[in-house]
């Protein structure tokens, strides 16, 4: 039976290694980037699988609507949300047309495009969501550091993170699979765009990251930390959250009175 899968950001890095796995594991694939070429010699390059090139700006309502519009009229078995930019700057001086752009490429678009994608995929009785966010989703508390500037992104990954978790129970009762994953730092275009160089930082290739993955859909989990030997530290944090949130009350907390 045919395999479909809408890749974002399919013209580098991440989404590239996802969309050449899955065309060399048999998947038709649609490639989404505003790179036009890029994706063109991705489509040059994988045989035995078609390729459709669709060129769109997921910050702009065209682009994503043009890209939901596929994702709500395709068969898609998969849909990867990996676009992303990080726009690493102090709040104040972060230009607003960049918050902008991050929050619609990396919060508006996924979820857009995953709404857009479940009626069929329900329809069908098959399909698998995944959304690629960061180990950054779980750095809000951590002092100021080396770490980058990054409220906007960090809190963008952590979307990505409650939104799987939450779409996962959601739709228990169905055969449509979903998973978050969380790669520490990468060796792709990601930093070198913005003008960072981290070629001294030790890097994952974004092979192992796809490889994670798709191991990690076998393995059942929501939540994939390519570079995380102890689950048990992702068990805690959840089950920290849960705690958290089990422990509030109609009364107002003593140390407010
Ligand atoms: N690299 C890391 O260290 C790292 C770590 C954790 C998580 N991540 C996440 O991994 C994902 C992929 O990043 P990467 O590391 O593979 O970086 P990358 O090589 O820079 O790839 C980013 C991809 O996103 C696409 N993209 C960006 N803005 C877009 C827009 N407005 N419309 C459509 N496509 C857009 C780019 O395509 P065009 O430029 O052709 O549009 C490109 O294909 C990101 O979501 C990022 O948050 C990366």
């Amino acid at each position: 039976m045919s395999k479909l899968a809408l890749v974002t950001g399919a013209s580098s890095g991440i989404g590239l290694a996802y969309a050449e796995r899955l065309a060399a594991e048999g998947y038709d694939l649609v490639a989404v980037g505003r790179r036009r070429e890029r994706l063109e010699e991705l489509a040059a390059a994988v045989t035995g699988v078609e390729v459709q090139v669709l060129v769109a700006d997921l910050a702009t309502d065209e682009g994503l609507d043009a890209v939901a519009g596929a994702c709500a009229t395709r068969p898609l078995t998969m849909l990867v949300n990996n676009a992303g930019v990080s726009h690493y700057m102090p709040l104040a001086e972060l230009p607003a047309a960049e918050a902008r752009e991050l929050v619609a490429v990396k919060v508006l678009a996924p979820t857009l495009l995953t709404r857009a994608a479940l009626p069929g995929m329900l329809e069908r009785g098959e399909g698998t969501i995944v959304t690629v966010s960061g180990m950054l989703a779980f750095s809000g508390p951590a002092p100021y550091s080396v770490m980058p500037r990054r409220a906007v992104y960090a809190g963008s990954l952590a979307h990505a993170v409650t939104m799987s978790q939450a779409l996962h129970t959601e739709l228990e009762p169905t055969p449509i699979r979903v998973q978050v994953v969380c790669p520490g730092v990468v060796a792709t275009e990601f930093h070198s765009r913005q003008g960072l160089d981290l070629s001294a930082v030790p890097r994952m290739t974004a092979a192992d990251v796809v490889t994670a993955s798709l191991r990690g859909l076998e393995l059942g989990e929501v939540v994939c930390a390519p570079g995380v030997e102890d689950t048990g530290l992702l068990d805690a944090v959840f089950q920290a959250d849960l705690a958290a949130f089990a422990g509030q009350s109609p009364e107002l907390a003593t140390r407010y009175r």
